[in-house]
């Protein structure tokens, strides 16, 4: 398994001992006697593309998210390419800011006005009453399932109103459920998944939309395919977004094995929040009622008053002890350089504070708990030392 490096906003480690370093995240992969023969017989088969596993993933993915149709393609980014061009050119939509980049480009790739929209403080997903003035016309909302959490899909119905669809960037959120119980992936015109290596179920890449719209999954189907339903006279111009068979035979042995995963994660999401429950200055996400995180991150805002020192502070102690982090997401998508323009960036303040106090701690689903222990040890002395390592 091999570690994901950490970004700029870590400092560079300067090592106080020996011990391990902790990454920010490590893909959960088991590459057993079963998932090494299929992947031999795949390779022997010489059928590494349009081929039975794809399929199978996908029914099994279907069964897991209780939803119509599950779509699997070569990535996040490219499902949601594919759905948000079903809602066409020139058109407006409206994206949180507290996002990563990709909620908003698939919108320009499309030739849409993208419009940033701000979060709520206590969930950290899109705020509906800001959806709603941020624009009252919109022909299509994305709503994002930040860090796990699910956002309140059936609030940004409302706000958006009932002719406007919303889409979920449900990168984060495989796993998740809805406060009602279902499970994330059956809201809103489409979701689409990620399983890249830094998410909770990976399958290497890949992506998986769900969609209860039956002419909606066709296209999608056809749309990953360059548009071409078979006969080699494409529909419309669509994308290489296939997923390989060795991906999906991949996502389809994590998925075997996912529940049990899932709840390890949230074990070691309690411990986290058990051992640094009584620090002052650390504010976690709010989970809603009868919902489920897929706890893809473990974001931290960080009071710096209240705390003692800043998240740059905090990072510089873990990065001491060969600890990684990360400030997801700073700059926020809307102060972002590829989305400059002659206007000002639009004003959410929740949006710029989240992203300004943001810490992301270590996490994946076998990490061991005294790794748990350590990261919180670490932020334990950066508490007491604190005003020695502000900036
Ligand atoms: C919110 C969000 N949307 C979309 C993506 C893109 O996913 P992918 O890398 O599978 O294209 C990511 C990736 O981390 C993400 O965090």
């Amino acid at each position: 398994m091999t570690p994901v490096s950490t970004d700029a906003a870590t400092p560079a480690p300067s090592r106080t001992d020996a011990r391990p370093p902790i990454p920010l995240v490590r893909p959960t992969t088991e590459p057993d006697g079963v998932l090494l023969s299929r992947m031999d017989d795949v390779l022997r088969s010489g059928m590494l593309t349009n081929g039975a596993w794809v399929r199978r993933f996908e029914e099994a993915a279907a069964e897991y998210l209780g939803v119509r149709h599950v779509v699997a393609v070569s990535n996040c980014t490219a499902g949601l390419l594919l759905v948000l061009r079903s809602i066409g050119r020139d058109k407006d939509i409206v994206v949180p800011g507290f996002t990563f980049m990709a909620t908003g480009h698939v919108g320009v790739w499309n030739a849409q006005r993208v419009r940033f929209a701000d979060s709520d403080p206590r969930t950290w997903t899109l705020d509906p009453a800001s959806c709603a003035g941020t624009a009252p016309d919109a022909d299509a909302v994305v709503g994002m399932h930040t860090f796990g959490t699910p956002c309140d899909v059936d609030a940004l119905r409302r706000a958006a109103g009932s002719r406007t669809p919303v889409v979920l960037d449900a990168a984060h959120g495989f796993g998740s459920r809805y406060p009602d119980g279902t499970m994330v992936g059956g809201k809103g015109l489409a979701e689409v998944f990620s399983l890249s290596p830094t998410k909770p179920l990976s399958a290497g890449e890949g992506g998986l939309v769900t969609t209860g719209d039956d002419s909606l999954a066709e296209e999608l189907r056809i749309g990953r395919d360059y548009g071409n339903p078979g006969d080699y006279d494409a529909r419309f111009v669509g994308l290489n977004a296939r997923m390989p068979e060795l991906s999906a035979l991949v996502g389809l042995s994590a998925l075997e094995r996912f529940p049990y995963w899932l709840e390890r994660r949230t074990e070691l999401v309690r411990r986290y929040r058990h051992n640094l429950d009584d620090l002052p200055g650390l504010a976690f996400q709010d989970v809603p009622e009868g919902a489920r995180s897929s706890y893809k991150d473990l974001g931290v805002q960080v009071d710096p008053e209240a705390f003692g020192t800043d998240r740059a502070g905090l990072a510089r102690v873990l990065s001491a002890d060969g600890i990684s982090s990360r400030f997801y997401f700073d700059p926020p998508l809307h102060r972002q350089t590829a989305y400059r323009s002659e206007t000002a960036p639009p004003a959410l303040p929740v949006t710029d504070r989240l992203a300004a106090r943001m810490i992301t701690l270590p996490l994946y689903s076998h990490m061991p708990e005294h790794d748990v222990d350590r990261v919180c040890d670490a932020v334990r002395r950066a508490h007491v030392d604190g005003p020695a390592h502000a900036v």
